[in-house]
Formats: structure tokens, sequence, C-alpha cells
């Protein structure tokens, strides 16, 4: 395999997840915790890493222990940070974070508009706990060093079931089966076979600016909105009253909403919430209209979780 030059060291993060999760018998894929095994531990279970890393040094560090569906904005923030640490270090060439795969699609993201950083950040996880029968963590951890390693990767990629997935596109399309992840009609990145990267598209080189991270938390509150048959104006309302900073409306089909919420989101934006529109379609994105403008908040091309993400940068900033 080439090795770039420029890799003398490979940094793995860890932040827990399935990939690190651990059950009480080797029978149960479901009822086990997330999180429970150490970066540490988890490497120690992936045969064969010494011989895909050659000469190259991998250095682990645990940044946190959770089920991703807690993920929380400390933990964005020490990853984000520590990201930018090691890429700044002499000879790394990559970083590998272990995650969990519920909420991975938005570390993805916020790390893709945060990190600022040169090297690619490869994303790694699982769908079965380290303690199963047949876990399919060490061969996605296996994938994921060789992407690391492979001289044309960039930016933010997240590798599971021998697919690679740009952080713009990733999104977790099934709770149970080991292929869980899509980039929807984009397609994957590249596919790893036998410990070859297959590129089908250039890498995303997108890894954000290194905007500052130090705004006091709790950082702008924003929520998604799903539009839907029956919707309610005091759900909008609610949210304002309550001291919401921005709403991101999943809005049904080519970014149209209730009836009921046309006012309240009005109502929303003369009071200062800033209301961005996204669809609750899995594909494509709102086809804006020809004079792009919409009296009740502003079209974003990202899908609803991602512009979440990128709203409250934007609030933050
Ligand atoms: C998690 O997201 O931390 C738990 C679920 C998983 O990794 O598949």
């Amino acid at each position: 395999m080439a090795v770039a030059k420029k890799f003398e060291k490979l940094v793995i993060l860890g932040t827990g997840g399935t990939i690190a999760g651990q059950a009480s018998t080797a029978q149960d894929d479901v009822g086990y915790v997330a999180g429970a095994l150490s970066v540490q531990d988890v490497l120690t279970s992936v045969p064969g890493v010494q011989a895909i890393l050659g000469s190259v040094q991998l250095i682990s560090e645990q940044v946190a222990q959770l089920d991703s569906k807690d993920m929380d904005a400390h933990t964005w923030q020490a990853l984000a940070l520590r990201v930018r640490h090691w890429a700044a270090e002499p000879g790394v060439g990559a970083i590998l974070i272990t995650h969990g795969t519920d909420t991975l699609e938005e570390t993805a993201w916020f790390l893709a508009q945060t990190c600022g950083v040169a090297c690619p950040v490869v994303m790694v996880s699982a769908m079965r706990p380290a303690s199963a029968l047949s876990p399919d963590g060490p061969q996605n951890l296996r994938d994921a060093l060789v992407v690391a390693l492979d001289p044309r990767s960039q930016g933010v990629m997240a590798v599971c079931a021998g697919a690679v997935h740009a952080a713009r596109h990733v999104r977790k399309a099934h709770p149970y089966r080991l292929d869980a992840f899509s980039s929807g009609e984009t397609g994957v990145q590249a596919w790893v076979e036998a410990g070859q990267v297959r590129w089908q598209h250039a890498p995303d080189t997108t890894t954000g600016t290194a905007m500052s991270l130090s705004t006091p938390q709790p950082w702008p509150w924003v929520e998604v909105m799903t539009s839907h048959a029956l919707a309610h104006a005091g759900s909008v309302d609610a949210l304002v009253a309550a001291g919401v900073r921005g709403l991101v409306v999943a809005a049904t089909g080519n970014g149209t909403v209730h009836t009921q919420w046309v006012e309240a989101l009005q109502r929303a934006q003369a009071q200062g919430v800033t209301v961005w529109i996204s669809t609750r379609c899995e594909q494509g994105q709102v086809v804006r209209p020809a004079s792009d403008v919409c009296a009740w908040g502003t079209y974003t091309d990202l899908p609803p979780l991602k512009a979440r993400i990128s709203l409250m940068l934007s609030l933050m900033h």
C-alpha cells in the first residue's frame, strides 16, 4: 500500500458509540451499553493493525465515552479542539474518530464546518457492539485505517460497511443493518475493498474554517420543526416564547409548510428568530422559486439536521 510521505503519525480519538459497546451476552446485538470500552480496548480487538500501519505510529486519545444520542456541545468543542491540536503536530497525516452511528452525520458536519485542518478526518463506527458474536467494528476500523492512509483522502469522511461517505451527504438511513449509512442520490465517495480504496467521486475537501468555539455555552438554541398534517401554530409560538434563537423547518416537499404555521413563523421572524427552510424529503434539496424569497424564512440546500448546525454556528459568529 502506498503511504503518503506526510505520514509519520496517525491519531485516533475515541468518543464511544456501539463500536465501543458491550452487552452481557455475545448474542445481544441491541441491549448493550454504548461507549463502554476505551478506544485503546477497541484497537486491541482489531487484528493486523500494525501490518496496515507499516512504520506509521498510532496515537490514541480518549476525548469522550458516550452514546452519541447524548452528544453535547462540550464534547463537540473538545473534539474540534483536539482535531486541530493533533492536525498541527508535525508528522500527523490523518485523524480517525471512533463515534456512535446515531448522530455521526451531525458531528461529521460540525467538524466539516469548524475544524479548518488540512489532513483527512475519518469517522468510524459500528452497528454491533464489540461483544457481539460477529462484530462489524474491527472490519470498519481496518477499512478506516486504509482510508486514512490513502494519499487521496481529504476532508471529513465516514467509513462504515466498506463505504466511504462525505460529511455533507452522509445520513444514517437504517436503525439496524450493518450498512446503515447512505449518501442518498449523490452516492458514496469510495468503496474499501480488500484493503484498497476505489474512489467514485473526488474527495470533498471541506474542513471549514478554524472558527472560534470559545463562545460561552449554551450555544444558540436552534430547533428543527417538521411540518406535517394537522400542524399546530402553538408549537412555533411555544418555542419562541421559550427563547429559541433559530428554527429550521423541515418543510413538506419543495419547501412548503402547513398554513397553520405560516403566520406563526412570520411572528417568530418579527421577534428576531432566524428561520431556515429545508425539506423533510430524504433526497434532493428545495428547488427555489425564481424570486428566491419566502415570507417566512430563508432557503437552505442542507438537510434539516445539518442546517440546524450551520444555523447555530452562524448565530454564534
Ligand atoms: C451511538 O450512537 O452511540 C449508539 C448507536 C451506535 O453507535 O450504533
